[in-house]
């Protein structure tokens, strides 16, 4: 039953949505200039199979990611082979999303397999070709065919010719087994604003699972990282530039739609304190036929406790599921709370703008605490750890969504 409630609430958004705003961008240089590590087109190995001989293990591990799971063992609300959708599941969301195409439709995530499938069925509107940049190892080749020109190319054109998805050249080009590379533009410029450097393990999976936005202008991928990482902070920098993803079509707030920041949330939680990695949990070290080798099939580390939990809490692992699970049903039952709160004051504040109560500055400073609550509470909902990662940060941002949407909601009553 637990398990139940659970899947009902774990959201995720993997898929792009169109961002708005605009940026002065430094001159374009090849890329080739900018990193010699990249390969000429015609020598970039981006089939897996071409590694297969080498790393069978790591190889077979990777394309696990084509079941989500094992299919005999696999529990339903864990993700399967067939896409979950939200909508159906949560009526809240279609009213605080109304306005975008994640009001319409809003599947869960599925494993690295699916990556170019789902982002070309999707009926959510795609900017341009940079929806690419966290679907195929081919968004390089593509960058240096075509240079930055091809960010705002038309996407469904530019999809037809490529032919694989996420594979071994997203995350170490043409060395695995030697060395982990930074494939992403948006990661390696976003890099050069962290205070830290993460671990290898970490960066690797930090090139797609972040929050960005794509520039008004060029359709860059852009990660919102100049004053910070923290939740605050990036909300600073969003309002800085004046920018919101879309306006709510009932109460006209400038909205922010947040994707997926894991990275962002699990940064300063217990565990990155103490320097473990994505891959610590998610990709482990595992043995097979006495060969040990880093299991390749990235997935809920739940379905494998003793592996990606057993290295460091022991006999624990199996103890550590019941802690995330408490964690994670805690954190469900916040977000549906601030959730209902928010509903309640997109409602309120739609009658109250039809009524025509409301004068400019009050308006004006409702809209600015839905912005601010709806944000915190999505940047929670939309991480897809739903609270593990970082149980503090996560608690920490939905008090805060919470107590915007209450101050608002006073002020609404009160008209
Ligand atoms: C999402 C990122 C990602 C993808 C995709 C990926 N790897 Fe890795 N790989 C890593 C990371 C991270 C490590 C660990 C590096 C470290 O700890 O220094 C690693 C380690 C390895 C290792 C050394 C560990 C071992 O088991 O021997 C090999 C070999 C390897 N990868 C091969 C591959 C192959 C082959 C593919 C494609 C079938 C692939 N990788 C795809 C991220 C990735
Ligand atoms: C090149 C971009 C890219 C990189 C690098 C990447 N991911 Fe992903 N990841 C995605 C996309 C896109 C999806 C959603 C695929 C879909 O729904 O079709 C996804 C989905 C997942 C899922 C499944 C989500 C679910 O609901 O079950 C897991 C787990 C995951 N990634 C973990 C990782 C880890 C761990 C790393 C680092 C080793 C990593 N990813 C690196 C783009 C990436
Ligand atoms: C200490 C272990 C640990 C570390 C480190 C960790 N995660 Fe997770 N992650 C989890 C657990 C536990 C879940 C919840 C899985 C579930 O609910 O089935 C999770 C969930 C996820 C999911 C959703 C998977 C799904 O199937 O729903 C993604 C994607 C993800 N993590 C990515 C990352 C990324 C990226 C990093 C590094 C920035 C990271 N994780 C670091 C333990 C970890
Ligand atoms: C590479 C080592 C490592 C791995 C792998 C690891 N942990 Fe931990 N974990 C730690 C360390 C170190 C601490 C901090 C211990 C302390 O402060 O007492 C910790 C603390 C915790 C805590 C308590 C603090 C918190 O974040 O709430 C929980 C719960 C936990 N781990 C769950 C898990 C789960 C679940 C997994 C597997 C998905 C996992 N850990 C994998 C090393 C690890």
């Amino acid at each position: 039953m637990k398990k139940v409630i659970l899947s009902l609430f774990v959201f995720i958004a993997i898929i792009a949505l169109c961002s708005c705003t605009q940026q002065e961008q430094p001159a374009p240089q090849p890329p080739q200039a900018v990193n010699p590590d990249i390969p000429a087109v015609d020598k970039m190995i981006l089939d897996p199979k071409e590694w297969k001989d080498k790393y069978p293990l790591v190889y077979e591990s990777f394309m696990k990611t084509s079941m989500m799971g094992d299919a005999t063992k696999e529990s339903e609300d864990l993700g399967g082979q067939h896409p979950i959708d939200y909508l159906k599941e949560n009526p809240n969301i279609a009213i605080l999303y109304e306005g975008t195409g994640f009001g319409k439709e809003y599947y869960k995530a599925r494993g690295h397999y699916y990556a170019i499938e789902d982002v070309v069925s999707t009926a959510r509107p795609k900017p341009g070709a940079s929806c690419l940049a966290c679907k195929t190892s081919e968004y390089e080749k593509l960058i240096v065919e075509q240079g930055e020109a091809v960010f705002a190319k038309d996407f469904q054109e530019t999809v037809q010719d490529v032919e694989f998805g996420i594979t071994c050249y997203n995350c170490h080009r043409n060395t695995p087994g030697e060395k982990v590379q930074i494939t992403s533009p948006q990661f390696s410029e976003g890099m050069k604003l962290l205070k830290n450097e993460p671990k290898v393990g970490t960066q690797a999976c930090a090139q797609c699972h972040v929050e960005y936005y794509f520039d008004k202008k060029t359709k860059q991928v852009i990660l919102p990282w100049k004053n910070g990482i923290g939740v605050d902070e990036i909300e600073s920098y969003y309002d800085e530039m004046g920018f919101y993803d879309w306006e709510h079509p009932r109460t006209g707030t400038q909205l922010i739609k947040v994707q997926h920041p894991e990275f962002e949330m699990y940064s300063g939680s217990a565990h990155d304190t103490m320097l473990v990695s994505c891959v610590d949990c998610h990709m482990p070290k595992v043995v097979e036929n006495n060969q040990e080798y880093r299991s390749h099939w990235a997935k809920s580390p739940l379905k494998t406790p003793e592996e990606s939990c057993g290295k460091c809490h022991g006999s624990q692992a199996k103890n550590m599921v019941v802690e995330v699970e408490k964690i994670q049903k805690e954190i469900d039952e916040m977000e549906v709370d601030v959730s209902d709160k928010l509903v309640k004051l997109t409602k309120d504040l739609t009658a109250a703008i039809e009524a025509k109560k409301l004068d400019d500055k009050t308006l004006e400073n409702l809209r600015s605490l839905h912005r601010k609550a709806q944000y915190r509470w999505d940047f929670v909902f939309v991480e897809n750890s739903t609270g593990f990662h970082n149980e503090t940060k996560a608690k920490d941002a939905l008090n805060d969504a919470e107590k915007y949407a209450e101050e608002a909601l006073d002020i609404v009553e009160k008209l």
